[in-house]
C-alpha cells in the first residue's frame, strides 16, 4: 500500500545501509552475479530519491568493503564498471537535487579514473546543503579505527598531543565520518545478521533493522517501513526510562 512520506515521525538523522543480497538475487534467477549488481544500482537510485523526498539529513551506503577485493577479478571489474557509470550518470541529478556526495574508505586501490570521478562529484556537490550522501567505498571499519589511532599516536610522538587528552569525542573526529552524526539506524538487507566491518565505532548505539529482502528487491516502501520501525523503537543509551528511575 502506498503511504504518505509525510507520515514518518521521529525521522533518524543518519541512516546507514548495508546493501547486501545482489548475488543471491541473481542466482535465484539463474543469472550471473553481475546482473544482481546492475539491478542493485536501481535500488540505490530509488532509496536516494526517497531519502531526498523525506528530507533525511544523512544517508550512508556500503557500496564496496575493503574485504570485497577478495572476490573474483571478473566480479570486481564489473562492480567498478558500475561505479563508473553511476558517477557518470547520476552526479548531475545529485547536483540538481542539492545532495552533497562524499566517499569514505581507502583511496589507494581504486582505478585513477574512478577516483577522478569521485573527486569531481565531491567537488561539484560540496556547496550543496540537502541530503549528505556518503558512499562507503573500499571501506573497512577496523582499518578506519587503526588509522585514527595511528594519527593520534603520531601527533603524540611529535609532542603535539597529550595522550591523556584522547577522549572518545576527539577520537571520533579522526574517523572518516568526522562531521557526520552517528548513525541512528543501520539497515542490512539480504537476511544476514552481521555488520561486516561497517561503521563499527559509529554504530555503538544504532538501532539495527535486518531485512530478508535481497537488495535488488528492496523498495522505497520497505525503506520507509524501516524508518517507521525505527520510530517505534525505544532508545535508552544505557540509561533507564524517566518513569522507571524513581
Ligand atoms: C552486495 O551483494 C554487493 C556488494 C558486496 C558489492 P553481494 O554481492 O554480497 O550479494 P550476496 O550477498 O552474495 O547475495
Ligand atoms: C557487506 O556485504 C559489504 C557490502 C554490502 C558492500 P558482504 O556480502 O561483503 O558481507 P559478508 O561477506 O556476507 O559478511
Ligand atoms: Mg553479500
Amino acid at each position: 500500500m502506498p503511504r504518505s512520506d509525510a507520515s514518518i515521525a521521529n525521522l533518524p538523522r543518519h541512516v546507514a545501509i548495508i546493501m547486501d543480497g545482489n548475488g543471491r538475487w541473481a542466482r535465484k534467477r539463474h543469472l550471473p552475479r553481475a546482473a544482481g549488481h546492475v539491478s542493485g544500482v536501481s535500488t540505490v537510485r530509488a532509496v536516494v530519491r526517497a531519502a531526498i523526498d523525506i528530507r533525511l539529513e544523512n544517508l550512508t551506503l556500503y557500496a564496496f568493503s575493503s574485504e570485497n577485493w577478495k572476490r573474483p577479478a571478473l566480479e570486481i571489474n564489473h562492480l567498478m564498471g558500475l561505479f563508473r557509470s553511476y558517477f557518470r550518470e547520476d552526479i548531475e541529478e545529485l547536483v540538481r537535487r542539492n545532495v552533497r556526495m562524499r566517499i569514505i574508505g581507502s583511496r589507494r586501490r581504486a582505478a585513477p579514473d574512478i577516483l577522478a570521478m569521485i573527486e569531481d562529484g565531491e567537488a561539484r556537490t560540496a556547496g550543496n546543503d540537502g541530503l549528505n550522501l556518503t558512499f562507503a567505498f573500499d571501506y573497512g571499519a577496523q582499518e578506519e579505527i587503526a588509522a585514527a589511532a595511528r594519527e593520534l599516536a603520531e601527533a603524540a610522538v611529535r609532542g603535539e598531543l597529550d595522550p591523556t587528552a584522547i577522549t572518545t569525542s576527539l577520537f571520533a573526529t579522526h574517523l572518516s565520518t568526522g562531521e557526520l552524526p552517528e548513525p541512528d539506524l543501520v539497515i542490512r538487507t539480504g537476511g544476514e545478521r552481521r555488520l561486516s566491518n561497517f561503521l563499527l565505532w559509529q554504530s555503538a548505539y544504532a538501532e539495527l533493522v535486518f531485512a530478508e529482502t535481497l537488495w535488488p528487491d528492496f523498495s522505497r516502501n520497505e525503506f520507509l517501513d524501516a524508518l517507521n520501525a525505527f520510530a517505534r523503537r525505544e532508545r535508552r543509551f544505557g540509561a533507564v526510562e524517566p518513569e522507571a528511575a524513581a
